[in-house]
């Protein structure tokens, strides 16, 4: 069932979505060449208690840290560790923030200093993915309309979408239905929703340079590239409303 949010539970998630963004926007200031993935998960980490926020991925399943970084050929769930950043590394970084009870989700993809040709355009194009999506989060049109926007724009550009994970619904959990696939499905298997207002929706593009084809490592949870090539995450907490969408991972004036 999808949940519906009231006008609380939306204020209470614009809240969570703010601390969650700046939280992001730190994050991307602290990828810089000698920095370890365990060091700017500890820094996230801070930030987020210091907001009066936890972090929303720590146990859940048993994940062991505060944030997700993934570096090159790690799509998600990169497990922060004593890897030491270089130039030239795509940096994705997942972060999730509960507050009073409701999570924002948000993902970007930072370069190291400067990357060649191909990755700064694989990050602009991920990025982009996600607000061709988001042009469909209206009422009138189902979850498969901002799934195809996506898939065609990553595809247009020569890139590939990942099929085995999939963006979702988001609120008092992590994840709600409904999945928002970043494809389309043929012949269609599940159930393709009408988008509702008040429906909050984690729209999350994960972006191939090369093959759509991952593989999981053997610790578990780190997702990479069955052909060793970059991948590239973009993500925001949005709301469907009457009108246009919100994103709920926005940076704004509270923080
Ligand atoms: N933001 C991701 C998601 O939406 C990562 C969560 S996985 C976790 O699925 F286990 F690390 F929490
Ligand atoms: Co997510």
């Amino acid at each position: 069932m999808i949940k519906i949010k009231t006008s609380r539970e939306i204020d209470l998630m614009r809240r969570a979505g703010k601390i969650a963004a700046a939280a992001r926007h730190y994050a991307g200031k602290l990828v810089m060449a000698g920095a370890t993935t365990q060091g700017i998960n500890q820094k996230v980490h801070d930030f987020i208690i210091s907001h009066g926020a936890v972090p929303s991925f720590l146990g859940y399943n048993d994940y062991p840290a505060s944030i997700c970084i993934s570096v090159n050929e790690e799509i998600i769930h990169g497990i922060p560790s004593l890897r030491t950043l270089v130039r030239g590394d795509l940096v994705s970084i997942d972060i999730g923030a509960t507050k009073d009870g409701y999570i924002g989700d948000c993902a970007a993809t930072f370069i190291v200093d400067e990357g060649d040709f191909d990755s700064e355009r694989l990050v602009e194009v991920t990025k982009k993915c996600f607000y061709e999506g988001f042009k469909f989060a209206k009422v009138g049109n189902r979850v498969s309309d901002i799934s195809r926007a996506i898939q065609r724009c990553a595809e247009e550009n020569g890139f590939s979408v990942i099929r085995e994970y999939v963006g979702h619904g988001v609120g008092a959990a992590l994840h709600e239905p409904p999945e928002v696939p970043n494809f389309i499905e043929k012949p269609r298997k599940k159930a393709d929703p009408r988008l509702m207002p008040g429906m909050t929706l984690a729209i999350e593009p994960m972006v191939n340079a090369g093959s759509a084809e991952i593989k999981v490592l053997d610790d578990g949870w780190t997702v990479v590239t069955a052909d060793g090539k970059n991948s590239a995450h973009y993500e925001n907490t949005i709301l469907i409303t009457r009108g246009e969408p919100e994103i709920l991972t926005f940076e704004g004036e509270i923080l």
